[in-house]
C-alpha cells in the first residue's frame, strides 16, 4: 500500500536522559523569546512524499514526489505515525470529570472506589477494551497505562491490548497499605502475580507488562523493594507517580522516616533508565540530578496537574537537568485523551511559567519519536523502515499548508479529531 501526503519527518531523535553529547541548552530566537534547544528537545518537520507498507511494516519512505497513484492522501494530507500517551489509566476513562478536589481527596473519594469494581474482571475487561478503542478513536496507537490491584484484570486488559493490536506496557498497580482494604493485597503476593503477568507479556514484546508500584503512599518499603528487585530482574519498565503535590510529598517523608520522595525511590532500586514517574512537579536539583543520573524519565501530565490544581511542571528546568521527558493525558485525571490537545496543554503549561515555549515542532515530537524513545521503543513514532506501520492519515478541513502561521502549529491549535481519516495498526486499516 503507498500512502502520499505531507510526511511528519523526525529531526533528531532524542536520546535518553542523562546523555550529555548534546545538551540541552537555553538561547533567544529573533524576537528575543527563549527557546530550549538541544538533543533531548527533538523537533519534527514536514515534507512532500510517501510511505510505502508491506507485511505490517513500512518498506519504503520516498520523500519529495506525491504520485497521485497512492492508495492513500494526497498532498493536502498529514501521514504521521500514530500518537503515544506515556502515562494513562485504563480503568479511569469512566470517572474523567470529578473535579474541585485535590489529588488525596480525589483518590480516596472518587479513584479507589471506581477501581474496586475491576474485581469483576469481565467489567474489567469491558472497560479496558472500551477505553483502548477509545485511544485508537482519537489516534493513539501505543500507550503506557496502569490497571489496577487485581491481577486477573490486568491479565485481561494486556490480552485485550493484543487482540486489538495496540502497542503498550500494561503494569498491575501494587498497593498494600493506606488504600481501601479491597485494593491492598500482601506485598510477596503482589510480586509474585506481576511475575508472573512478565512472564506472559515479558519486556520487548509489543505488549509488555510493567511494574507499577502506585505511588510511595500506598507501598510498604518492602513493596517497593521487592518492585525494584523485580523490575531490575526482568528489564521491566517501571511506572508510579511521584512528586505530584505538595501534600503527598509531605506525606512520603512522614511514611518514610524523613526521607525525600526520589530518594525513597532511589533506595528500592526504582529510579533507572527504565523508570516513568507520572507528575515530577515539586523537585528540586538535588531531585533533578539524581533522576538525570539515573536516565529515568518523568512523564509529564499537563491536563491533569491544572485539574487537580497539582502545580505546574517545569518543564524547561528538567530538561535543563538532563532529565528525559515524556507526555501522558493521565486519564482520568487528565480529561484529554487526544495526545494532540495534550501537546498543547504542555505548551500552555510552559507559557503560564514564562518559560522557553516549546514550538509546535518540539510538540509534534514529544508525542511520537519522544514518547516512544522514553517508553524504550526505538522502532516507534516514526516514519522509519523497518518500523511497524501504525500510521495516521489526517485530513485537516482547513488550508493549513497557506498562510503565515507555521503549518504544524496551525494543525495543533485548530485540531479536530474529526480530521483523523485513516488509522493503520500494523498496516492494517482500521477504518475502511
Ligand atoms: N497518584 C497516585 N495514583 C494516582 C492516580 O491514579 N492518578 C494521579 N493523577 N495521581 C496519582
Ligand atoms: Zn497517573
Amino acid at each position: 500500500m503507498l500512502i502520499a501526503g505531507q510526511l511528519l519527518i523526525e529531526e533528531a531523535s532524542a536520546g535518553r536522559s542523562g546523555d550529555t553529547a548534546d545538551a540541552p541548552r537555553y538561547s533567544r530566537d529573533s524576537a528575543g523569546l527563549p527557546r530550549l534547544t538541544g538533543r533531548l528537545a527533538g523537533r519534527c518537520r514536514i515534507e512532500p512524499g510517501m510511505v510505502r507498507v508491506a507485511d505490517g511494516r513500512i518498506a519504503e519512505v520516498i520523500l519529495g514526489e506525491c504520485s497521485a497513484a497512492a492508495d492513500l492522501g494526497d498532498p493536502q494530507h498529514l501521514i504521521c505515525p500514530g500518537f503515544i500517551d506515556a502515562h494513562l489509566h485504563l480503568p479511569q476513562g469512566d470517572m474523567i470529570g470529578a473535579h474541585g478536589m485535590r489529588l488525596l481527596d480525589w483518590l480516596n473519594r472518587i479513584t479507589f472506589p471506581t477501581e474496586i469494581l475491576w474485581q469483576d474482571s469481565d467489567l474489567a475487561e469491558r472497560q479496558a477494551r472500551r477505553q483502548l478503542r477509545r485511544c485508537l478513536s482519537v489516534g493513539t496507537t501505543g500507550i503506557g497505562a496502569y490497571a489496577t490491584v487485581h491481577a486477573e484484570a490486568t491479565r485481561r486488559a494486556l490480552m485485550a491490548a493484543e487482540e486489538i493490536g495496540i502497542r503498550g506496557v500494561i503494569g498491575q498497580v501494587l498497593m498494600d497499605r493506606q488504600a481501601p482494604q479491597e485494593l491492598c493485597r500482601p506485598a510477596t503476593r503482589l510480586i509474585e502475580e506481576t511475575a508472573e503477568l512478565l512472564d506472559r507479556f515479558p519486556p520487548g514484546r509489543r505488549v509488555a507488562a510493567a511494574v507499577t508500584p502506585r505511588f510511595a503512599i500506598t507501598s510498604t518499603p518492602e513493596l517497593l523493594a521487592m518492585a525494584g528487585k523485580l523490575a531490575e530482574e526482568r528489564g521491566a519498565i517501571v511506572q508510579t507517580h511521584l512528586a505530584e503535590t505538595a501534600e503527598e510529598c509531605q506525606e512520603v517523608e512522614r511514611l518514610f522516616a524523613g526521607r525525600g520522595y526520589v530518594e525513597v525511590y532511589v533506595q528500592a532500586g526504582l529510579v533507572g533508565p527504565r523508570s516513568v514517574f507520572g507528575h515530577g512537579i515539586h523537585l528540586d536539583a538535588d531531585d533533578r540530578r539524581k533522576l538525570a543520573d539515573c536516565g529515568a524519565v518523568i512523564a509529564h501530565c499537563p491536563v491533569a496537574n491544572s485539574f487537580l490544581r497539582s502545580g505546574t511542571m517545569c518543564r524547561a528546568g528538567l530538561i535543563q537537568s538532563g532529565v528525559g521527558i515524556a507526555l501522558g493525558s493521565d486519564v482520568g485525571a487528565g480529561y484529554e485523551l487526544s495526545m494532540v490537545r495534550v501537546a498543547r496543554a504542555m505548551i500552555e503549561a510552559a507559557a503560564s511559567l514564562n518559560d522557553p515555549i516549546p514550538e509546535a515542532a518540539e510538540a509534534w515530537h514529544a508525542i511520537t519519536a519522544g514518547n516512544a524513545d522514553r517508553l524504550g521503543w526505538s522502532d516507534a513514532g516514526r516514519l522509519a523502515v523497518d518500523a511497524p506501520a501504525d500510521l495516521l492519515v489526517i485530513r485537516p478541513q482547513i488550508p493549513w499548508l497557506e498562510g503565515p502561521v507555521d503549518p504544524l502549529a496551525r494543525l495543533m491549535f485548530n485540531w479536530d479529531d474529526r480530521w483523523l481519516s485513516q488509522l493503520l495498526l500494523r498496516g492494517r486499516l482500521l477504518r475502511d
